[in-house]
């Protein structure tokens, strides 16, 4: 039986596109970034991303294009990208931010006028759909992450459009697969469950305390090291996955072990109870969507649409950094903030700026990533907190409408 078989005909299943099984994400997108696209491509993504993307299209050889963003949801805004960036891309990655959607019929008619891929970075997005169509189904390739919805910590998918391309990944991706350890596979299916006794016994504060005390965090502030010499050294190594591995491990460092059994067991009990879970996010994001932090756009979308299950929802708040601190005493941790955008991050030796950084940094400086699964909480915490809400300046309101995407017909098959 080919590797990860139960998970890939569920993942299959449920997206109607052939999927391979792999240990990360990120992983998965390293992968189709080096099937797609020779050394040296400009590949355009959104600014307000985790930065270990940004190493893997580094680590790919590619050189990351920053986009301008909608201030709604830090996603690419297609209209604002300049003609002459469009003319100089030959391939667009999606965010899909916290699992609202990229403006994917937009990107994908703009790929295809180009005779460009389009990939879909859909971690955040496993339950998200566009007008009835799952996100992960309009590129070229879709990477997904279980880490993320059902919060197994390890494995995720490459979704791809044939059986041949699929089977041509299966092989490169069995190239730079390491050997699991029983003891790593160990440590994968326990941790889980160490956080939610963790969650359970309501422990979440003195837990990171002592971690922050102990500095026992991958990360101090929300942008790991850049380390800029030992970066632009491996450019000279690029396309290499070991030689960007102190960068695109971070968080998860064993993203590209080859799991035994024991983690691809407990996944696929994980991924059986996904709709439970994702129907108890759209709960979560209801209740959210009609508190004063959320944007217009969020608002707007789950009172048209219905509330989408996603995997964080991007509140938007004033002060938002030291609140980040004081939630910490109401038992929780928000991870997931993307400040400040990579091309600030990065600089220009390593990304190419975005014409228009401005929403951007607004957009990264005050969104507060809040699970939906601890919606009730969060509005306690943040009432109790007295959080005033946050509106985008005059300069970067577009109406959030515009914004959307809205297909009129479903997209042709990918050249
Ligand atoms: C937007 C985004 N894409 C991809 C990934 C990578 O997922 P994984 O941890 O499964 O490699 C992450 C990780 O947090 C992410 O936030």
């Amino acid at each position: 039986m080919p590797y990860g078989s139960r998970l890939t005909a569920e993942m299959t299943r449920r997206l109607g596109r052939e999927c391979l099984y792999v240990p990360s994400a990120r992983l998965a997108l390293y992968l189709a970034l080096r099937r797609w696209c020779r050394p040296g491509v400009r590949v355009l993504m959104s600014p307000v991303n985790d930065d270990v993307i940004l190493f893997v299209v580094l680590a790919a050889g590619l050189r990351p294009v920053q986009a301008p963003v909608s201030v709604w949801d830090g996603n690419i805004d297609p209209a604002a990208v300049p003609e002459s960036t469009w003319r100089n891309v030959e391939a667009v990655l999606t965010t899909n931010l916290y699992g609202v959607p990229d403006r994917v019929v937009q990107l994908r008619r703009r790929c295809d006028q180009l005779g460009i891929p389009l990939f879909e970075d859909a971690a955040h997005a496993i339950g998200t759909r566009v007008a009835g169509q799952p996100i992960g189904t309009f590129g070229k390739a879709a990477a997904f992450s279980l880490s993320k919805h059902v919060a197994g910590m390890a494995g995720g998918f490459l979704a791809v459009e044939d059986t041949g391309t699929r089977r041509e990944l299966e092989r490169l991706r069995d190239e730079l697969l390491v050997p699991g350890r029983l003891r790593g596979d160990l440590a994968t299916t326990l941790r889980p469950l160490a956080r939610s006794a963790v969650l359970g016994l309501r422990l979440v504060r003195p837990v990171w305390r002592t971690m922050q005390r102990l500095g026992l965090l991958e990360r101090d502030t929300f942008r790991m090291e850049l380390h800029p010499r030992r970066l632009a050294d491996c450019a000279r190594r690029a396309p290499s996955l070991p030689a960007y591995e102190p960068w695109v491990r971070v968080d998860l460092h064993g993203f590209r072990e080859r799991h035994g059994s024991l983690v691809r067991g407990q996944l696929k009990l994980r991924m059986d109870r996904l709709d439970g879970a994702l129907a108890r996010r759209s709960v979560g994001v209801s209740l959210l969507a009609s508190t004063a932090w959320a944007g217009g756009a969020l608002r707007e979308r789950t009172a048209e649409d219905g509330p989408l299950p996603l995997f964080r929802v991007p509140l938007l708040v004033q002060d938002r950094d030291a609140l980040l601190d004081r939630l910490v005493d109401h038992g929780m941790v928000c991870g997931y903030v993307y400040d400040p955008p990579l091309d600030d991050y990065a600089g220009a030796e390593f990304v190419e700026p975005s014409p228009d950084p401005s929403a951007a940094r607004w957009f990264a400086s005050h969104t507060l990533p809040v699970d939906p699964l601890l919606a009730h909480k969060v509005v306690r915490a943040l009432t109790k907190e007295r959080v005033r809400p946050a509106s985008p300046e005059a300069r970067h309101l577009r109406d959030p409408r515009r914004d959307r995407d809205v297909p009129q017909a479903p997209p042709a098959p990918c050249c």
